[in-house]
């Protein structure tokens, strides 16, 4: 279901850009105290015991088959891990041009964009629209935004408004709670040792699926097979200990910090997307566990393939020996078409009989092997084919790997401390009861300073 290969992060077939056979063992045996006391430590993940939630499976799909059918609109109101999960999953299962065919439409409001926001408020119609307002805080400020203006228009709209909202918070804490208890609105939890970029098998990400008519046990059950591979013992035999190991090896000792995701499916772009905060808000960290500063982290990046080939590819093979790309692949797609041979030319004989799977295949295959050749190491994550259990099981590798490479690293890879500052700084100039006083210095820092502005 899922397989990493990681052939071509190694000198044999790389040559220096590599790393040895010696350099591996070595790593791979330093690692195995680290690997092991994350996996002796497992009951306390959060995130690693949601699949098993069947309860919470159950209600959710429950919830789901009251509202579907009944609403032609499902907005996620959320942003960073209340938001990328959701949009992961409904990117990768449902059809990519789902809104013009399929009720419910999906939307995520995970920005506050005026421009965009006004634009979704106009062409959604509140009294046909089920708006999933998201905050495991549950004071996000561009969240409560979202909420308020939902609010407002499904006031001047509906008789009920609050049969048009459904929250997911903490169980206990945070604004949203409060006020959904005193409006007594439908709510679902996310677990207290759970945060937001570790939430996607929540109802976070469970809701919006089931709306669309996503199989969640699906997911859960993919996960579940997920959790045997990685929770084996020894790394050699556990993708998620490899993948970090690799990773943090090829960052720390060898000069590539920038991780590059770079899936061969359309439907997987949205999955990269939620890596790519995973790996960067868990691992890049000012200090360790222990409070030493260290400032460390990997760079994530996303590419897709085929269409980035022709925007990044020249930089990962000609430009700095600076990264590692993992590629994504898939043993079969879900769909196929044939090229036909209407056109007689050298240009495209060669496409003739050849369906767009055969083409994306190449095109991966080519560039794994252009980067090779330009002795450029990258690892490939193969999944059988995009489904609910393969997504299930991709989550919860990445999650894994996530918590194996914090340990590596020696960072904390559960707490956003960078994020909470410009979390202040934003609520300190926008006037918040308690953070007035640091708005004159968030203004200072980026007041204009004549000396250095080109007109
Ligand atoms: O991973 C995280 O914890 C963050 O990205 C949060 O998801 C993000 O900041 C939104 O926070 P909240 O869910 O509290 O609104």
């Amino acid at each position: 279901m899922l397989t990493l290969r990681y052939q071509n992060a190694m000198s044999a077939h790389v040559g220096s850009g590599g790393l040895s056979d010696r350099e591996l063992d070595a790593a791979v045996k330093a690692a195995t105290p680290a690997i092991r006391a994350v996996l002796h430590g497992r009951a306390r993940l959060g995130f690693a015991a949601l699949p098993y939630r069947e309860n919470v499976l159950s209600k959710v799909e429950a919830f789901a088959r009251r509202v579907r059918g009944r609403f032609k609109n499902f907005v996620q109101i959320g942003i960073g891990g209340s938001s990328l999960g959701a949009a992961a999953i409904t990117g990768a299962l449902l059809d990519r041009f789902h809104n013009e065919r399929a009720r419910p439409r999906l939307y995520f409001l995970d920005n506050v964009d005026p421009e965009e926001t006004a634009s979704l408020f106009e062409r959604i119609d509140p009294s046909e629209t089920l708006f999933h307002v998201v905050t495991k805080s549950g004071e996000t400020t561009e969240t409560v935004a979202g909420m308020l203006v939902a609010l407002e228009r499904l006031h001047t709209k509906v008789k009920r408004p609050g049969s048009h909202i459904v929250v997911t918070t903490d169980r206990k804490k945070g604004f949203l709670r409060r006020l959904a208890g005193e409006q007594g609105w439908r709510t679902f939890e996310i677990p207290a040792n759970v945060g937001g970029r570790f939430s996607v098998l929540t109802p976070v990400g469970l809701v919006p699926a089931a709306v669309a008519g996503i199989r969640i046990e699906e997911l859960a059950a993919g996960a579940i097979l997920a959790d045997e591979l990685c929770s084996r013992r020894d790394p050699r035999e556990n993708p998620a200990a490899m993948f970090a190991i690799i990773s943090h090896l090829m960052d720390a000792r060898r000069g590539r910090p920038i991780h590059v995701m770079m899936p061969y499916a359309r439907a997987l772009r949205e999955a990269a997307d939620w890596y790519r905060q995973l790996w960067a808000e868990s691992l890049g960290k000012r200090r360790t566990e222990g409070g030493r500063d260290v400032c460390v982290g990997p760079t994530p990046v996303v590419a897709l393939g085929a269409t980035d080939q022709h925007s990044q590819i020249q930089l990962f093979v000609d430009g700095p020996e600076d990264k590692l790309v993992t590629f994504v692949t898939l043993q079969r797609y879900r769909r196929d078409v044939y090229i036909p041979s209407s056109v007689r030319d050298p240009a495209a004989d060669f496409l003739h009989g050849k369906s767009f799977t055969d083409l994306i295949v190449a095109e991966q295959k080519g560039t794994e092997a252009a980067l090779a050749a330009a002795g450029r190491p990258s690892m490939t994550v193969e999944l059988t084919q995009v489904s609910p259990r393969t997504i299930g099981a991709f989550f919860f590798f990445l999650e894994m790997a996530t918590v194996f490479a914090g340990r590596l690293y020696g960072v904390d890879p559960f707490g956003q401390p960078g994020v909470e500052a410009g979390k202040r700084a934003a609520f300190a100039l926008l006037g918040r009861e308690g953070f007035a006083a640091g708005a004159a210095e968030v203004e200072a820092a980026v007041a204009p300073d004549p000396n250095y502005v080109v007109r």
